[in-house]
């Protein structure tokens, strides 16, 4: 079964961005020339996705006026006669189906999901997409699952090599080896101290779930933080329905941090044959 919708929770502060985020959210700095959304955005439609539904917080209606059709910008463009960039903003909008639903309270990852409910339903597989994580690969994270999915009929989620110490940032897994980059999930724990992890593999924020899914999620009672989990309801997935963990193949940047961010525009400034001749001189000077 394709999978045709997508969940992008984006309600969250960006405490960690501070003060870049006092007024502008998190999911709007840019990656090289485009708003981190946007790069998400554009990985569910280079996967077929036709219908977003953002989750959306107090504050943070730049996400939904981003994906507008701007009319003033719009005719200024065309008067000027830029087409390459008139249809670079207008192309996103033409694409995807954009529908956003407001977190009212911060209640956490599993209820941010569970808001997405009335509008996916639970009668199909719909992907998930955490904006922080930046994943730069050849073949989309969300693909890469949504083909797990497809081949295994269980619900997947991405996994990277956590370094140690770095256990406490992660929901964190231990499996069953499937072949390939595959783990059939057996113990799922939302962020675990440093050291009592089940094993170095944590989850990134891509997934292809199941709509059952919600019913677990409405099930869930607050855990780790005093909130709703998504790892947590995934645990419940697990034990009736199996979930599968794949090792992600690609390179994974958290871009609602400081360095992450400062790496990701650099990683990707750096595929611009024109940015990467410029940065390079430059980074010389400085290091
Ligand atoms: C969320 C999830 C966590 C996962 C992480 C990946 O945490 O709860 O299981 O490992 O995303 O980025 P957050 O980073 O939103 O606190």
């Amino acid at each position: 079964m394709p999978i045709r919708k997508a969940v992008i929770p984006a309600a969250g502060l960006g405490t960690r961005l501070l003060p870049a985020t006092k007024a502008v959210p998190k999911e709007m700095m840019p990656i090289v020339n485009k708003p981190a959304i946007q790069v998400i955005v554009e990985e569910c439609v280079s996967v077929g996705i036709e219908l977003i539904v953002l989750i959306n917080g107090r504050y943070k209606g730049a996400l939904e006026d981003h994906f507008d059709v701007s009319y003033e910008v719009q005719d200024v463009l065309a008067l000027q006669g830029k087409a390459e960039l008139l249809d670079r903003i207008t192309h996103l909008s033409q694409m995807v189906d954009i529908v956003s639903v407001r977190q009212n309270r911060p209640l956490g990852l599993g209820h941010a999901v569970l808001c997405a409910r009335p509008v996916i339903g639970d009668q199909e597989p719909f992907a998930v997409l955490l904006p922080d994580d930046l994943v730069d690969a050849e073949q989309p994270a969300t693909g890469q699952l949504a083909k797990v999915y497809d081949e295994t009929g269980m619900g997947a989620l991405a996994l990277v090599e956590v370094p140690p110490g770095h256990e406490p940032m992660y929901g964190m897994v231990a499996g069953d080896p499937m072949g390939g980059r595959r783990h059939r999930l057996r113990t799922m724990v939302e962020k675990p101290p440093a050291g009592q992890a089940p094993s170095n593999l944590g989850i990134v924020g891509r997934y292809v779930l199941p709509g059952s899914v919600f019913g677990h999620i409405a099930a869930t009672a607050p855990g780790k933080g005093g909130e709703i989990q998504l790892t947590d309801a995934l645990v419940a997935l697990m034990e009736r329905e199996g979930v599968v963990g794949h090792l992600l193949e690609g390179r994974r940047y958290d871009t609602g941090e400081v360095a992450g961010l400062i790496e990701a525009n650099l990683a990707y400034a750096m595929k611009d044959p024109v940015l990467a001749e410029r940065l390079r001189a430059f980074m010389r000077t400085l290091v």
